[in-house]
């Protein structure tokens, strides 16, 4: 197995350095990274039957962009197009009407010339009164028992990070999980001085699945520096045809936070202009989501706050992210410590008085009762790996003005990261919370 492993990867490696040119220009990101993402989400068995050639592909095709896809190498984009993934489920959610409103978001109606018609019929049918929340609590973790409804992932990192997942006993018993004086869950890496092969790490996902509502996770601190990969996401069985929705990710030095959907052959974002989307980020990738054919690249949209990721955000004590899923599409949120809604501290949340999202994936384009179904929510810390290792001595995103390689002295993030056990002292989520609310 290691041996045909290692030569597909030359070969689809000499191919990849053919067709990319070279670029330190970490802009190109979502494009590097992008097929980490199509085993993230696999079914278990088609992990183990593909995860070797996906990490060669994942090699191979990275920094390729859509456009670049068709100078691929024929064989890869075949076995790409080929891979194992799990049978279709035919059943599951039924459509829900969709609003064609194309970019209608209830987070900034006032500025919409449809304002109630961009909410959803399940949800309400008009703005409700200031104040009264459409949600109730489905779920809720937090203090002593946040660990319970939660499984712990112990297969290999589908994103090829230097971390072995463990089991909650092992975690508990090893300490990189646990509750801290102020009742808020920890979740960390193994950080012995040096190791030779992996850090023990925890990748947690819900029991709970839900198709729609709203998700909503405090936390006040979550993993920094170089190496680190932390993420909180969600993400349906059946990848991509359920799809996967990232709320928190980013990578090293980031100071912004990235939030990117994953989904099936169809769902797009209708336009890269923010000002038609009603978004404070900015589009970094392409507007094509469909995983299967733009190297999973995704459709991304970064934070512009500058303390939404990482240093900066612990720094301010963390704050809360927001996914919105309801039939306008798919929004995400973040708000400091300091601009906290107090309809999110109260639990009885009102998502049109929370002003412009971060992201927002308008249903005209992605149905989202279509593209998403039954997700759970997922806390994930992995190091290096195909995001974090492959801008390891990139520069030109927020917060990384300096290449790790540069701040660290060390050539590559496995290196230093199994080196290092002590720079991994901020390797950490400190969470207050995670709430999953469903409409009335
Ligand atoms: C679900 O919605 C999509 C997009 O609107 C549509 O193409 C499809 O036919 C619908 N499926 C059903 C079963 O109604
Ligand atoms: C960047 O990462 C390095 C190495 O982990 C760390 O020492 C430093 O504090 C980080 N700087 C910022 C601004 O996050
Ligand atoms: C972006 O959208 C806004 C609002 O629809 C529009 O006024 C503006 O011209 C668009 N910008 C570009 C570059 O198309
Ligand atoms: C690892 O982390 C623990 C908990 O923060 C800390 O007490 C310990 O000193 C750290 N070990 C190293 C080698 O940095």
């Amino acid at each position: 197995m290691r041996f045909s492993l290692d030569s597909a990867l030359i070969v689809l490696t000499l191919a990849h350095a053919l067709v990319t040119p070279v670029s330190a220009n970490e802009d190109k990101e979502p494009k590097r990274h992008a097929l980490r993402r199509a085993s993230r989400g696999f079914h278990r068995s088609a992990l183990r039957h593909s995860a070797g050639l996906a990490r060669d592909l994942r090699v191979a095709l990275r920094g390729l962009g859509s456009a670049d896809t068709a100078r691929a190498p024929v064989a890869a984009r075949n076995t790409l197009a080929n891979k194992p993934y799990c049978v279709y489920h035919t059943g599951g959610q039924t459509n829900t009407s969709v609003n064609t409103n194309p970019f209608g978001h209830p987070g900034h109606s006032s500025a919409s010339s449809k304002p109630s018609a961009t909410r959803s019929s399940t949800t309400s049918p008009t703005s409700s009164p200031a104040g009264q929340s459409n949600f109730h609590l489905a779920q809720s973790y937090s203090g002593s028992s946040f660990f319970s409804g939660w499984n712990f992932f112990t297969g290999g990192d589908p994103t090829n990070g230097v971390v072995q997942y463990v089991d909650q006993q092992t975690a508990t018993s090893s300490n990189l999980v646990s509750i801290n004086s102020a009742g808020n869950a920890i979740m960390r890496v193994d950080n012995t001085s040096q190791v030779s092969g992996n850090r023990n790490s925890v990748r947690i996902q819900t029991q709970f699945t839900f198709t729609g509502g709203l998700l909503v996770m405090d936390s006040v601190h979550m993993p920094t520096g170089c190496g680190t990969w932390p993420a909180f996401w969600t993400v349906g069985p059946n990848w991509p045809v359920e799809g996967e929705i990232d709320i928190v990710e980013g990578v090293n030095n980031y100071t912004n936070n990235q939030a990117t959907i994953h989904a099936n052959t169809g769902c797009q974002l209708p336009t890269s202009n923010v000002t038609a989307l009603g978004i404070s980020g900015s589009v970094v990738g392409g507007t094509n989501c469909a995983a299967l054919q733009t190297n999973n690249e995704g459709c991304g949209v970064r934070a512009s706050q500058t303390n939404s990721f990482g240093e900066p955000f612990n720094n301010n004590g963390g704050g809360v992210f927001a996914m919105l899923w309801d039939n306008t599409g798919v929004s995400v949120y973040f708000f400091d410590r300091q601009n906290i809604p107090s309809d999110i501290t109260a639990q009885a949340p009102v998502p049109e008085g929370w002003g412009t999202p971060s992201a927002f994936w308008p249903a005209s384009g992605c149905n989202p009762f279509q593209f998403f179904q039954n997700h759970a929510a997922v806390f994930d810390t992995t190091l290096c790996g195909d995001w974090a290792g492959g801008v390891w001595t990139a520069t030109g995103v927020p917060g990384q003005d300096q290449s790790c390689a540069q701040r660290t002295g060390v050539a590559t993030c496995q290196q230093f990261v199994q080196q290092n056990g002590a720079a991994l002292s901020e390797a950490y989520w400190e969470v207050k919370g995670v709430q999953i609310y469903q409409s009335n």
